[in-house]
């Protein structure tokens, strides 16, 4: 697997709803409870919509145009019949936050 540095984990946390871009794609990095980190696509699949300019409450983001919302922990569409957001597999080495550069398949 393939990884591409974006950030040191130290910028990240000070500024977490931030997307990064992988080759042409936007993708944020967000923490699962357990703090290990995974990558999910921020554009919205039904016209494009940056996710991270929508409201999150209680693990769900919903679109700021046409209100999709989304799983952000499996990246699910709760509100419409619509293929999930991109995973990305995250790792942390030496505090550099590396996001692989091929989604994972679901
Ligand atoms: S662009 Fe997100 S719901 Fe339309």
């Amino acid at each position: 697997m393939e990884y591409i540095s974006v950030a040191t984990l130290e910028s990240h946390e000070s500024q977490p709803l931030k997307s990064y871009s992988v080759f042409g794609r936007k993708v944020g990095i967000f923490r699962r409870e357990d703090g290990s980190y995974y990558g999910l696509e921020t554009n919205c699949k039904h016209q494009g919509a940056d996710l991270l300019k929508g409201s999150i409450e209680g693990g769900v983001v919903t679109c700021p145009r046409h209100k999709w919302r989304y799983d952000l922990l499996t990246g699910e569409c709760l509100s419409n019949d619509s293929p999930p957001l991109r995973h990305y597999e995250v790792v942390v080495d030496g505090g550099i936050l590396k996001i692989a550069i091929m989604p994972i398949e679901s």
